[in-house]
C-alpha cells in the first residue's frame, strides 16, 4: 500500500470513530494512527495526497461557476416549481465546487436552509459535514444541491409531481459539474434521479447510474441514508451502514 494510502486511511480511522459516535478510542490506538496520518518527508516531497477535487484549473472552474450562476438566474425566473411556491424565503439553489467529483443531492431546503439560502446548513448539515470529512474531503470540495430548491410548506417531502418540475434545474446542475459520483441522500432524492419509486432498503449502499442525455456517460449513483434519517435513528447499525457507503463512494472516487 502507498504512503498516501495509509495516511487516508489512518486519517478516515479517526474520522470514523467520530461519525460512528464511539467516544473513547484507546489512547495507543489513537496515537498509532496520528502518527500514521503524519506525513513522511517524503510523502511531503512528492505524493499529491488524492483530494477528491476534479483537477479543473482556474478557467474551466470559472466557466463553470459562470454556467451555474446563468442557470440560477434562470431557474429563479422560470423554475416551475419555484416560481409557485408563496411560503418560502430564499431559493436555496446549490453550493460547492463547479469541478467536484462527488455530489450530494438531498431532497429540499429546511428552515435554516431557507433562511440562509445555503443547502444543509442546519442539523442535517453538521451531520453531512461530518460525512464529507469522514472520507477526507472538505464541505467546499464537493457540491450539494437538492432536487426541490425552495421549501415546501411544513417540511413536506416533495411529491414525486413537485420533483418533477423542479427537478429539470438538478440535471442541468449535474450536467455542468459533470461530477464522478453522486451520492443521494434519502428516498425521494434517490426516486428522483433513478426514475424509480423503489424502497430506500432496496437502493441503499447499492450502485446506480443516473444516464443524461446531455451528458457523454452515466454517472455512477450511490443512494445512503438522509443525515436527517441518521439523526432520528441515530443507531450504530444505522452509522456503520452509511459508514459503509461512504466508503464505497470514496474508493470509486480514487480508482
Ligand atoms: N434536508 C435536505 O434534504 N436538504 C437540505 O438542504 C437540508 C435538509
Amino acid at each position: 500500500m502507498v504512503d498516501a494510502q495509509r495516511l487516508r486511511i489512518a486519517r478516515q480511522h479517526l474520522e470514523t470513530t467520530r461519525l460512528l459516535g464511539v467516544d473513547f478510542v484507546p489512547v495507543r490506538a489513537a496515537a498509532a494512527a496520528a502518527a500514521a496520518a503524519l506525513p513522511t518527508t517524503q510523502e511531503t516531497r512528492s505524493t499529491p495526497r488524492s483530494s477528491g477535487v476534479a483537477p479543473g484549473g482556474p478557467g474551466l472552474r470559472a466557466e463553470r461557476q459562470a454556467a451555474l450562476d446563468t442557470l440560477r438566474a434562470r431557474h429563479d425566473r422560470e423554475c416551475d416549481h419555484c416560481t409557485r411556491s408563496t411560503q418560502h424565503t430564499n431559493i436555496v439553489f446549490g453550493e460547492g465546487d463547479p469541478c467536484a467529483r462527488l455530489m450530494f443531492v438531498g431532497e429540499a431546503p429546511g428552515a435554516e436552509e431557507d433562511r440562509t439560502g445555503r443547502p444543509f446548513v442546519g442539523r442535517s448539515g453538521e451531520k453531512l459535514n461530518d460525512m464529507i470529512r469522514a472520507i477526507g474531503l472538505e464541505r467546499d470540495a464537493v457540491y450539494i444541491a437538492n432536487v426541490l430548491k425552495a421549501r415546501p410548506p411544513n417540511n413536506a417531502t416533495p411529491t414525486p409531481e413537485e420533483a418533477q418540475r423542479c427537478g429539470v434545474w438538478l440535471r442541468q446542475q449535474i450536467a455542468i459539474i459533470s461530477p464522478r459520483v453522486i451520492v443521494t441522500l434519502g428516498k425521494p432524492a434517490a426516486n428522483y434521479l433513478l426514475d424509480n419509486r423503489d424502497a430506500m432498503g432496496a437502493m441503499r449502499g447499492r450502485w446506480f447510474e443516473y444516464a443524461a442525455p446531455d451528458m457523454p456517460a452515466p454517472t455512477p449513483v450511490l443512494p445512503t441514508f438522509h443525515p436527517a434519517y441518521l439523526l432520528r435513528a441515530y443507531t450504530v447499525e444505522n452509522r456503520r451502514l452509511v459508514w459503509a457507503d461512504l466508503q464505497k463512494a470514496r474508493e470509486r472516487l480514487d480508482t
